[in-house]
């Protein structure tokens, strides 16, 4: 199981409430911004009460449509509405005796808030359809990374849930607030990638750390965990460069909201458009340069440049107003150009089965493009 490491003295107070609330029954609500920890938190708590030998049922309340999420908590009986053709048992009845870690709780629809909070106070429920109330023995774990007090006061989230369900907050502060444990968090990562795919790390030099540091992290642990992934598989062998990490951490040079390049569900897809994003990001990269390259052409300094790079500047002018669909497209049309349109090393840079990067090609009708050269 993963353990919440960190040398902060935030982390080790929370691990000391971890360790103190663990064997109780008691309720708890994890809060902090995206990607901090909240999970690792709630597998923490689980794995060390006394209910570690039965389910820890997690369910990620912001993902499941309004009309169905009380028959999935709760499950439905036989007729119940169109399509219930069977009695279902729900999470709640899954989780007995066990853990149900309540993620994105700030998502649920009041209606059903009610229904929990009389779960949390009776350990009661009805099947939707149901007659029969049911009866479990299950510890709650809730999780958000919404301000629950201004849901309150905005009338989004009952008070009286709130109240009940913050009697033990556990707030995990933004990595930003914990630099030592950035470093260790550093270390951990690139070990754990490099053991699991039988990479070596070449070293990463002080100046490269620092920066590191000090950087922001909006997307916090999980932003690390991406950045320390794409750094080894994109400077393979090498010892990492200030360079390097600015390259990949440009948000600050080109002002893209903070909050864009890091995807919080863990799809293929949307994996596959981080790295895309990720590569984009570099291109800007790319592209900044050769604008200051212009600029100093322009000031009679430089003298030769290809029609090639300006053709990437007039895209990057439109990157604001795109699609992810249409940033996928050119981000795809300039890796196949500055790769002489070979799809198998295309593939192999952007982490694509030669034949994903073919279909992206055929989907975006690239081949039909004045610039399609053959492969
Ligand atoms: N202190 C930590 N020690 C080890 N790994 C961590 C730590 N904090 C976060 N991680 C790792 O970072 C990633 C994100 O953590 P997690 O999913 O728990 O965040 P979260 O707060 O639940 O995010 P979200 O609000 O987006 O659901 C996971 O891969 C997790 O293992
Ligand atoms: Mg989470």
């Amino acid at each position: 199981m993963q353990k919440l490491l960190g040398n902060s003295i935030q982390i080790i107070e929370i691990n000391d409430t971890i360790k103190q609330v663990a064997p109780t029954d008691v309720s708890i609500l994890i809060t902090g911004e995206s990607g901090v920890g909240k999970e690792v938190v709630a597998n923490s708590i689980h794995e060390l009460s006394k209910r570690k030998n039965e389910p820890l049922i997690i369910v990620n309340c912001g993902a499941i449509p309004e009309g169905i999420i009380e028959s999935e908590l709760f499950g439905h009986q036989k007729g119940a509405f169109t399509g219930a053709v069977e009695d279902r048992r729900g999470y709640f009845e899954m989780a007995d005796k066990g853990t149900i870690f309540l993620d994105e709780i700030g998502d649920v629809p009041l209606s059903t808030q009610v229904k929990f909070l009389r779960v949390l106070e009776t350990g009661e429920f009805m099947r939707v359809g149901g007659t029969k109330k049911i009866s479990v023995n299950v510890r709650i774990i809730a999780a958000t990374n919404k301000d629950l007090s201004g849901e309150v006061l905005q009338k989004n989230f009952r008070e009286d849930l709130y109240y009940r369900l913050r009697s033990i907050n556990i707030y995990i502060p933004p990595l930003r607030e914990r630099k030592p444990d950035i470093k260790l968090l550093f270390d951990y990562f690139i070990e754990t990638y490099c053991s699991g795919n039988n990479l070596k790390f070449a070293g990463i030099k002080d100046d490269a750390m620092d920066f590191i540091i000090n950087y922001n992290w909006p997307g916090n642990a999980r932003e690390l965990k991406n950045f320390c992934e794409s750094i080894i598989v994109l400077h393979p062998n090498k010892v990492i460069e200030l360079e390097d990490v600015k390259k990949h951490l440009l948000f600050d040079r080109i002002e893209m909201p903070r909050s864009l390049p890091v995807i919080m569900n863990k799809t293929k897809e949307s994996y596959e458009k981080d790295f895309l994003f990720r590569a984009l990001l570099e291109l800007k990269s790319d592209i900044l340069d050769i604008k200051e390259q212009l600029d100093e052409i322009k000031n009679g300094h430089k003298d030769n440049i290809t029609n090639q790079s300006e053709d990437f500047v007039i895209k990057s002018d439109k990157v604001k107003n795109m699609t992810m669909d249409e940033i996928e497209k050119e981000v795809l049309i300039y890796m196949l150009e500055i790769n002489n349109w070979n799809v198998a090393k295309v593939s192999e840079i952007l982490k694509q089965s030669p034949r994903n990067v073919y279909k992206k090609i055929t989907k975006y009708n690239i081949k039909s493009e004045s610039r399609w050269r053959n492969i």
